[in-house]
């Protein structure tokens, strides 16, 4: 969507997945969906260097309304769980220059069973956001069918731009029609939406995460063009620090959804979370690899029968990012190849390692090189061209 937000994929925490609908704040006042929650969030994501690193949305996600609307059909959150309201809690996070998104479905009720939103107000919804200072909308499509979606989810487009305040959009309407053309249309998405859901929810389990890099890689020739400044494919929550995966496979979400160009919404306590996890989601090569510029979706380059894929971005600056992938389970393998091997051309290309964060040798294309490849980890490397000319004077091109 052409709005002018998100021309890098949007980053920053997103409750749903660590926290759910809890609403029982009597029993689990620490955990339940309150304006507390989103306040200690917005602390830390200000106080602990996340900000910097450009995780600046705070997303609402289900079970923030109350149950009714109110008697001008507003919705409202549920005034024991957000008694300061949600435009008190928009101001919390701009003074601290952060953004806030809420959640709504378009339908009669959101998959949690709260007030939904009908076509007929779609546009009150819109205004009511932008009222109380919201940055993000995410609309999902529980209780509606294809041709409600068909109208409404253009429809928000609309009257969010008519409210005159800048809310990126995602959508998860294609989730709702199975991802794939010809149910979706990802051209008309992109006019529309800012990102959108593509696929199911992910999970606290490396299964979830595992079968999510299936199927996006599985349909890349579909995804892959669909995404580029201001319009991304949206694999769903970063589970780093939670309880589900391996310091390796964290390693694994964090590359591939780097490579994916994906948005990078947490869903982790950012209270309690240790400093392996912190280490990862603030890893500044995988950071900048997301955000590269030019917005360009990487793919999967191979998928070899010993077990090891391997992926690929182009970034801006004659650089890319390869990410070696090991779906063994037995111990680290020693994958040989050569950038030659993976469609590099002819050159010299100088090499980050972005976990063990330090270069490496210098490689020509047709040198064979062995990466060692965790089970269920990955190696990342960002790879930049060495431009032989501008150094000719004193160190001889290499013949080629
Ligand atoms: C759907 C969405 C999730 C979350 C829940 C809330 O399942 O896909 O991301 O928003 O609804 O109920």
């Amino acid at each position: 969507l052409d709005n002018g937000l998100m021309r890098t994929p949007p980053m920053g925490w997103l409750a749903w997945e660590r926290f759910r609908c809890d609403i029982d704040c009597d029993n689990d006042p620490k955990n339940c969906i309150s304006e507390n929650l989103f306040r200690d969030m917005a602390d830390r994501l200000a106080e602990d260097g996340w900000k910097e690193l450009g995780y600046v949305y705070v997303n609402i996600d289900d079970c923030w309304s109350s149950m009714d609307r109110d008697n001008n059909g507003r919705l409202q959150p549920d005034p024991k769980r957000f008694p300061g309201g949600i435009a008190n809690l928009a101001r919390y996070l701009h003074d601290r220059g952060l953004k806030l998104g809420i959640y709504g479905d378009l339908g009669t009720h959101t998959c949690g069973g709260y007030p939904g939103t009908t076509l007929d107000k779609i546009q009150t919804d819109a205004q009511t956001f932008a009222d109380w200072g919201v940055d993000m909308l995410k609309l999902d499509g529980c209780y509606s069918n294809a041709s409600y979606q068909e109208q409404g989810y253009p429809l928000m487009t609309k009257a969010l731009n008519a409210t005159g305040r800048p809310i990126g959009y995602s959508c998860s309407w294609p989730a709702y029609q199975g991802g794939l053309p010809p149910k979706v249309n990802y051209t008309l998405l992109g006019e529309i939406c800012n990102l959108w859901r593509n696929y199911g929810d992910i999970q606290d389990s490396w299964d979830s995460v595992l079968n999510i890099i299936d199927w996006f890689f599985d349909n890349q020739d579909v995804l892959q063009p669909a995404a580029g400044p201001g319009r991304w494919n949206d694999p769903d929550m970063l589970i780093i620090g939670d309880f589900g995966l391996s310091l390796d496979q964290s390693r694994t979400q964090m590359a591939l959804w780097a490579v994916m160009a994906a948005p990078l919404f947490m869903s982790n306590d950012l209270r309690t979370l240790d400093s392996s996890a912190r280490a990862i989601l603030q890893n500044r090569g995988a950071i900048a690899i997301n955000q590269d510029p030019m917005g360009i979706q990487g793919r999967r380059l191979l998928k070899e029968k010993n077990g090891i894929e391997v992926f690929w971005r182009p970034l801006s600056g004659s650089a890319s990012a390869l990410v070696f992938f090991s779906r063994r389970d037995d111990m680290p393998f020693r994958y040989q190849t050569s950038l030659k091997q993976l469609n590099y051309t002819t050159g010299v290309y100088e090499i980050y390692d972005v976990f063990i964060e330090k270069p490496m040798p210098t490689l020509k294309d047709t040198t064979e090189f062995v990466v060692s490849v965790n089970p269920s980890g990955v190696v990342m490397w960002y790879v930049k061209e060495w431009i032989c000319e501008m150094f000719q004077a004193i160190v001889p091109c290499p013949g080629i």
